[in-house]
C-alpha cells in the first residue's frame, strides 16, 4: 500500500510518499519540500498570508515532484495535517490533499502534525518505547510524552511567550544578524564564550519547578535581557562581542530545554529523549542532550535534519501507522483546527 502525505502548517510545503507493508514496514519512496522562508525574511519571521499563498504556488510543482521520484501515478491513501497550525497555510494543503484524495479515488486521512514530528522516527530505527520528544521550532517549543507512534500523546509544557526557534530569531534580529537567526547564532556562538555573560534561564527556579509550570518554557525574559545587554553597553560606549552574546544566549536555551527535557524522563520513567524540529540542528543543543541523556541513562535520538524540518514523509509515516493499525480515514468532511490537541493522532470522520 502507498500512503502519501502533504504538509502545509507553516513556512515548508511537503510531500512525502511512503510505502507500507503488509508487516508494517515503511519505506520512503519521495520527500519533496519547498520553502517559502526566503519570502519572510526581510519581515523577521514567518507572515502567515504570504506563506498561505506561497503553499498555493509550490503545491502542483511539489506534488508532481514526489509522484516523479516514487515512479507513480496515484497513492492508495492521502493524508495532510490538519493542525496545529496557521490557519490559512493549513487550508491550503489540506484542500489540496481533499482534492486530490476525491479526484484519484482513494481515502483521506486528516493527521496531527506534531504526531508527525514523532512518527519521523521509526524511519530510521526501532519503533520508538514509551519516550519524550522535544519538539523545538520556530512554531513549536514542546514536551510530549509519547507511547508509541500513532498513539495519543500527552503534552507536558510549551512555551508560554516565544517559541525557541523564535527567541533565536528574534536576538538575531536585534543582533542584526538576518533570518534566520538559528544556523548564524549557531555558528558564531562556536567562536564565543558561553560563560561570558550570565544570561536568565526561564522558568526554572525553584519555585517554578515546583509549581504548575514544571515542563513550560520562556524565552521572551530572555531575548529581553540580551536587548538590555546590547543597549547599555552601546548607552557606555562599550564595544561588545557578538561571538560572547550568542555563546551566551544559545547556553541559556540549551541549558533550559535539555535539563526540561531530561527532567519529564525522570519524571516519566522515559529511557528515551527524542528531538524534532528545526532547532534540533543546533550544535549546542546536541551536544549538551548527549552528554545529559548519558549522564542520566536515556537513550537520545535525532531524524536526520531533513525528518526533523517539517515535511510530507513526516505527515505519510504517522497516517502509515494508523493505516497499518486498521484505522478508518478522516472523510472529505474532516476540517483543519488550528490548535488541533497532541491527544488526537487523527482526526475521526464525522
Ligand atoms: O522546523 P523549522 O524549519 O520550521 C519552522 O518552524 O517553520 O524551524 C525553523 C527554525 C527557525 O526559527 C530557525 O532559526 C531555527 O529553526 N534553526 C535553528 C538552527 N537551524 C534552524 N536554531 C538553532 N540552531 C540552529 N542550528
Ligand atoms: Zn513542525
Amino acid at each position: 500500500m502507498i500512503v502519501l502525505g502533504i504538509e502545509s502548517s507553516c513556512d515548508e510545503t511537503g510531500v512525502g510518499i511512503i510505502r507500507l507493508g503488509e508487516d508494517g514496514s515503511m519505506e520512503i519512496l519521495a520527500d519533496s519540500v519547498a520553502s517559502s522562508m526566503q519570502q519572510h525574511a526581510r519581515f523577521g519571521g514567518v507572515v502567515p498570508e504570504i506563506a498561505s499563498r506561497a503553499h498555493l504556488e509550490a503545491m502542483p510543482q511539489v506534488m508532481r515532484a514526489a509522484l516523479d521520484e516514487a515512479g507513480i501515478d496515484k497513492p492508495d491513501a492521502v493524508a495532510a495535517t490538519v493542525g496545529p497550525g496557521l490557519a490559512g497555510a493549513l487550508l491550503v494543503g489540506a484542500s489540496a490533499a481533499k482534492a486530490y484524495a476525491a479526484a484519484w479515488g482513494v481515502p483521506f486521512y486528516g493527521v496531527n502534525h506534531l504526531g508527525g514530528h514523532v512518527a519521523v522516527a521509526n524511519l530510521e530505527g526501532e519503533s520508538l518505547p514509551h519516550s519524550i520528544a522535544l519538539l523545538v521550532s520556530g512554531g513549536h517549543t514542546q514536551l510530549l510524552e509519547v507511547q508509541a507512534v500513532g498513539k495519543p500523546m500527552k503534552e507536558l509544557g510549551s512555551t508560554l511567550d516565544d517559541a525557541a526557534g523564535e527567541a533565536y530569531d528574534k536576538v538575531s534580529r536585534l543582533l542584526g544578524l538576518g533570518y534566520p537567526g538559528g544556523p548564524v547564532i549557531d555558528k558564531l556562538a562556536a567562536k564565543g564564550n558561553k560563560d561570558a555573560i550570565r544570561f536568565p534561564r526561564g522558568l526554572s527556579k525553584a519555585e517554578d519547578l515546583r509549581g504548575e509550570h514544571r515542563h513550560d518554557f520562556s524565552f521572551s525574559g530572555l531575548k529581553t535581557s540580551v536587548a538590555r545587554y546590547v543597549e547599555r553597553a552601546e548607552r557606555e560606549g562599550r564595544v561588545i562581542s557578538v561571538e560572547d552574546v550568542c555563546a551566551s544566549f544559545q547556553e541559556a536555551v540549551c541549558d533550559v530545554l535539555t535539563a526540561k527535557a531530561l527532567r519529564a524522563c525522570q519524571d516519566t520513567g522515559a529511557k528515551v529523549l527524542l528531538l524534532g524540529g528545526g532547532v534540533a540542528a543546533n550544535s549546542r543543543l546536541r551536544q549538551l542532550a548527549a552528554d545529559r541523556c548519558r549522564s542520566a541513562g536515556v537513550e537520545l535520538r535525532v531524524p536526520r535534519f531533513s525528518l526533523c524540518t517539517d515535511n510530507g514523509v513526516m505527515i505519510a509515516a504517522v497516517a502509515a501507522q494508523l493505516i497499518h493499525e486498521g484505522a478508518e480515514p478522516s472523510g472529505l468532511a474532516c476540517g483543519t483546527d488550528t490548535s488541533l490537541e497532541v491527544e488526537i493522532p487523527l482526526v475521526a470522520a464525522t
